[in-house]
């Protein structure tokens, strides 16, 4: 008895020194939340776990059971945590009133939005953005679209996606970071710090939400909401690591994926959404559900009916429910029935009050309602100018033969060819649903002040009918009747700028594509004016790698310029005439063909690498399995001279890298000097090469910079199937330079 008593007091002596350890607001802020947790019904408890779609615009299936009058009358019970899809100070208020002002607590409601590169002023799509590999930038452009989201009413947006792909045929590659977990993950800290900022009490930052928790970019054949089926290693080495990044960065919000990992879906995944997120890394804010991804695991084949899902997701640790509608029906019985424990719901409802305390709603509900702010702010000159900025430094020159770039001002006749050269919907890409259609500056628009040495021509349109969000796009496979007026034009013109690629809404969610070519007639209108003019600058516009072997081989300028949002027009007109020299690199391979994909720079060796005369290696008959253009690749107007690489082992799992970096050529440009590694033999096989440090400046001509890492253990380890990380002793290859295939090449052993 003695030592249970024992026990007991050093046990509550270790609680009270923990609690006195914490800091006070910490304290304060948890027992304001336990307060209104201990006056909550269970109702009204399950009512916080409960995110309704609003009345207007969707963003995934209607469900059956969802319907207007049922909202409001949920509002006024407190049975509706959180709404997604309703913006604008005006309806956000209407919605907040009802739910503080009518239900018995007044708990407000938070609102939600796929706020992903941008609220009205749209910076470049995620992959463009991720082509700067420029943090600074890219934090400023989720700091601008948080700042008019809050002046519209939204606290929470549904971003950053930060799910690694290595698989153009997945439209949703144009949401995310490109291919690299590193890349990725610096990504994802620079998004959530600019949509949360420094102070989520402030009536200018909303809360973040990691997605899509976990391997959603790893479908199968590229096939949204297809099956994934990885490796642990790949799992902890590829796709957690943006995800714990995030965390540790304070992302306050969570949404699970709607694929199966190892068997079992995301929404209803303990391993994933508990043991790894919520205990191993500690997360303190709360999971949501992708719409539907509850009632899905129907679909599946893992739940039988709706109240198995609610039982499923709620012990899986899956907090608050998007439209599946199971949580509001089911909960309370399955709680009745001790199927869901108590402990459960509190857990989650705590999640979720802390979090809409966090952001100051019980201080003031309508803080993001403020009609005068809303007028003032969004789309601000300065938000054009920040997003037209990021728009320049987001486009990647692929190719130049001969510096057929930049055009000269006055003295080149320009013939503009394409369909999207007149697009100004195109580039504002798939995920604007809050911003406004046909608002983008287009390439035309962006030359106009070269009006006079420009002539147009469309050549072919792209699309035979209407394109919007919700529909598949309606592609020109026939209609050529434009070509011999393009030709005619490219034949009296001194030089052809052909703008092709993809509508905006080819990409993005539900928009996978089994080709990764030109779609439509766009290559035989490229060949067509080839015939007749070969001084062509290809101006790419796409939210995802395509594979042009064609162009690469005959066009002799190919500038990639993504979807760039709302000013994109005038960023790629000020890069054809050289007012600002492109410094992207490729976040992703472009491949040769859709038959190498997936495809990725970080590739492992296999057991047969060596492309040899027979035919037993892991190479292909038909193609090479180089990529057309690798990952970190883009070159500049000027050029980038590396030498006098020094690596120096400084300490246990300390290595000091250096090496000067001279601009070669006439005009000052942006290099991204990029340090990759290999570790020859481990216990877990590496990839060939793994990127391990990036730095982006800027150089005059004949200036020399020398560029210095420094690798540590967060940089030389990796994870094994069971998640734990080492450090092994060994040799290790090193490379430093200009993308994953050029550089300059050392080595060190550990
Ligand atoms: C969509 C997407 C998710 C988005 C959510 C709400 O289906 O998968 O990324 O945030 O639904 O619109």
């Amino acid at each position: 008895m003695t030592n249970k008593i024992t026990c007991y007091l050093v046990g509550m002596i270790l609680l009270i020194m923990a609690a006195c350890e914490q800091p006070a607001a910490t304290n304060e802020l948890d027992s304001k939340v336990s307060n209104l947790l201990s006056e909550m019904t269970l109702e009204e408890k399950i009512g916080q776990m409960n995110l309704y779609n609003g009345f207007w615009s969707i963003t995934g299936p209607p469900p059956a059971e969802g319907d207007a009058a049922n909202k409001y009358q949920h509002l006024e019970e407190g049975s509706v945590g959180a709404m997604l899809n309703i913006h604008g100070v005006e309806n956000v208020r209407k919605i907040q009133e009802i739910a503080v002002n009518n239900s018995r607590l007044g708990i407000p409601v938070l609102f939600g939005y796929d706020v992903i590169h941008g609220y009205k002023t749209l910076s470049p799509i995620p992959l463009a953005e991720a082509a700067s590999w420029d943090m600074d930038a890219i934090e400023g452009s989720a700091r601008i679209a948080a700042i008019e989201a809050a002046a519209a009413g939204i606290n929470w947006t549904f971003a950053p996606m930060m799910d690694i792909s290595r698989d153009a045929r997945w439209g949703r590659v144009m949401e995310g970071g490109g291919e690299d977990p590193f890349l990725g993950s610096r990504i994802a800290a620079a998004r959530v710090k600019g949509f949360q900022g420094n102070d989520l009490s402030a009536t200018n930052t909303i809360i973040a939400c990691a997605k899509h928790f976990a391997g959603y970019g790893f479908a199968e054949a590229g096939r949204d909401y297809n099956t994934v089926d990885i490796g642990t290693v790949t799992l902890y080495n590829e796709v957690l690591p943006p995800f714990k990044v995030a965390v540790d960065n304070g992302v306050r919000t969570v949404m699970n994926s709607f694929n199966i990992l190892n068997g079992i879906p995301a929404n209803g995944d303990r391993f994933l959404q508990r043991d790894i997120l919520k205990q191993a890394w500690s997360f303190g804010g709360f999971v949501v559900s992708d719409w539907s991804s509850g009632r899905e695991m129907i679909n599946h084949g893992y739940a039988r009916d709706l109240r198995h899902v609610a039982e499923l997701a709620a012990n899986a640790g899956s907090d608050m429910d998007m439209e599946s509608y199971a949580y509001i029906n089911h909960l309370k019985a399955l709680v009745d029935s001790g199927q869901v424990d108590m402990s459960v719901i509190d857990d989650a409802v705590k999640r979720i009050l802390k979090v809409k305390f966090e952001l100051g709603l019980f201080d003031d509900p309508y803080k993001y309602c403020d009609p005068e702010r809303e007028r003032e702010l969004v789309y601000h000159d300065a938000h054009q100018e920040a997003v037209l900025d990021m728009a320049r430094k987001s486009i990647v020159l692929l190719k130049n033969e001969n510096n057929l770039l930049p055009l000269q001002k006055g003295s080149q006749k320009i013939a503009v060819i394409g369909a999207l050269a007149d697009d100004n919907n195109s580039p504002l890409g798939s995920w604007r649903i809050s911003s406004d259609d046909s608002t983008a500056v287009s390439v035309l628009k962006g030359l106009e002040p070269y009006k006079d040495q420009i002539s147009y021509a469309k050549g072919a349109d792209l699309i035979t009918g209407p394109a919007t969000f919700l529909q598949k796009v309606p592609i020109n496979e026939s209609d050529k009747s434009g070509f011999n007026e393009a030709i005619r034009l490219a034949r009296r013109s001194d030089i052809v700028v052909m703008v092709l690629g993809e509508h905006g809404f080819q990409s993005g969610e539900g928009r996978s594509r089994t080709k990764l070519d030109l779609p439509g007639v766009q290559q035989e209108l490229l060949e067509a004016v080839f015939e007749v003019n070969q001084n062509i600058v290809l101006v790419l516009m796409n939210g995802r790698p395509l594979a042009i072997p064609w162009a690469a081989e005959h066009i002799p300028a190919i500038l990639e310029t993504w979807h760039l949002g709302s000013q994109s027009g005038n960023a790629i007109a000020q890069v054809l005439f050289g007012d600002h020299n492109p410094g992207g690199k490729l976040p992703m391979s472009f491949p040769r063909s859709v038959g190498q994909v997936p495809i990725s720079y970080n590739r492992y060796n296999t057991g047969r690498p060596d492309a040899l005369d027979l035919v037993f290696w892991s190479t292909y008959t038909d193609e090479s399995i180089e990529p057309l253009f690798p990952f970190g690749y883009g070159l500049s107007y000027t050029s980038f001279d590396y030498s006098d690489l020094s690596v120096e082992v400084t300490g246990e799992n300390q290595v000091s890298v250096e090496v000067t970096v001279t601009n070669k050529g006439k005009v000052a440009g942006e290099e991204v000097t990029q340090l990759y590694i290999r570790d020859v033999v481990a216990s877990v096989v590496r990839p060939i090469k793994e990127l391990k440090g990036f730095q982006k400046y800027s150089l005059d001509p004949g200036q020399s910079r020398n560029v210095v890492f420094q690798l540590t253990e967060a940089e030389l380890g990796f994870y094994d199937g069971a998640g734990n990380y080492h450090v092994e002793p060994g040799e290790f290859e090193i490379m430093v330079g200009t993308s994953s295939k050029e550089g300059l090449n050392g080595n060190f052993t550990l």
